[in-house]
């Protein structure tokens, strides 16, 4: 176990914030984990983090900080057709992917080169390219914070939704996820109709395999998305929000072009990206603080940005795109 104290985030954040936490404590085990909850002696807020992909940090913590180093993967279930396996919330979430692929296993390759960790996989129920994080986790192994004791939660008992769980909402702060158990595919399971992966793949008239297509999610990526070793960035910055079909309608009357994804009967899921776009963000800047010019939907550490700085950009944003689209969006990133 790793117990530091004054120790800087700077690498503990895609965004590139150079800010402190007063103590950050990394432990390597289930045991340890347990161990020090029961202590109870961390100097409190706690903030459990995973890559720091999805945070934003108004300044310097003043609790403890605790991050997994919790490693591994090992098939607990095998079929003829499936394959289970229970990986540490420590590994790098691509790393994971990378090895389904390596092993012939369908189901993760659309998520290919999400930044991150396996624990955050669980958390935020990540997606891509039309598959989320929850269409292959069984099941989740926590331990409770308040008593220092493991419990599972089956994929029902996480409450998933669109970027969203029970660990980030009702249960916020209450449980550590310690190892996802994933279900992955032996027979071939695709899922090419989300935007322009199947036109990606006619053009490179390439076999469809695992690795091709790993290869054409991470170059889609690259080319829209900032790699944050270059450019500080956390990803999409807001969600995509969810609005009811006559709005959309409405909408549509006005702007023909809107693109729209279906999110269950009468609602309608709509880029944010693409609003903020129109508001003519896109490549603009308030301080250090930027919309990328590549996917509005992604705010950039231009050099030096402080966390309010960002809050900043993000907030007048929010008003753009309200005043003119009458809809309300919220951050994906999580506000420190
Ligand atoms: N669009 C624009 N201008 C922009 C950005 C987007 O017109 O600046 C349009 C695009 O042309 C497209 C639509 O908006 O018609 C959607 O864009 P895109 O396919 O890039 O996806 P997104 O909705 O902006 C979501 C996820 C991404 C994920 C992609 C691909 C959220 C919040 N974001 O973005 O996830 O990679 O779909 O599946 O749901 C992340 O969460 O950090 C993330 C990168």
């Amino acid at each position: 176990m790793k117990e530091l104290k004054d120790y800087s985030l700077l690498h503990h954040n895609t965004f590139g914030m150079n800010v402190y936490t007063a103590y950050f404590v990394e432990y390597d085990s289930v045991d340890e984990l347990c161990a020090f909850l029961k202590q109870k002696s961390y100097v409190l807020p706690l903030l459990h983090i995973g890559g720091g992909s999805n945070l934003l940090f108004s300044g310097d913590f003043k609790g403890t900080i605790l991050h997994s180093a919790i490693k591994g993967a090992e098939i607990v279930s095998e079929t003829d057709e499936t394959v289970d396996v229970r990986v540490g919330a420590g590994e790098i979430w691509d790393d994971f992917v990378a090895y389904t692929v390596q092993h012939n296993w369908y189901g993760a390759v659309n998520l290919s080169l999400i930044p991150g960790e396996v624990g955050a996989s669980a958390v935020q129920n990540i997606g891509a390219y039309g598959v989320e994080a929850k269409d292959l986790i069984i099941a989740v192994d926590t331990v409770c914070v308040a008593t220092g004791e493991p419990r599972r939660f089956s994929n029902e008992e996480c409450g998933y939704a669109y970027r969203k769980s029970i660990f980030k909402q009702e249960l916020k702060g209450k449980y550590v996820v310690t190892h996802v158990t994933y279900r992955l595919h032996k027979q071939p399971v695709w899922h090419l109709d989300y935007g322009n992966v199947r036109a990606e793949l006619e053009k490179e008239a390439c076999p469809l395999t695992l690795e091709n297509l790993r290869r054409i999610i991470i170059r889609i990526r690259k080319e829209k998305l900032p790699d944050p070793a270059k450019i500080g960035n956390a990803g999409s910055f807001f969600m995509n929000p969810v609005i009811p079909q006559k709005q959309f309608d409405a909408l549509r009357a006005t702007y023909p072009d809107i693109p729209s994804y279906p999110a269950g009967e009468g609602w309608v899921k709509v880029p944010a990206g693409w609003m903020i776009d129109r508001c003519g963000w896109k490549g603009k800047a308030l301080g250090r603080a930027g919309v990328h010019d590549r996917q509005a939907l992604v705010l950039v550490n231009l050099g030096g940005a402080t966390g309010q700085e960002v809050m900043q950009l993000a907030s007048a944003v929010v008003t753009s795109v309200k005043d003119k689209f009458g809809i309300d969006i919220y951050p994906e990133v999580n506000y420190i």
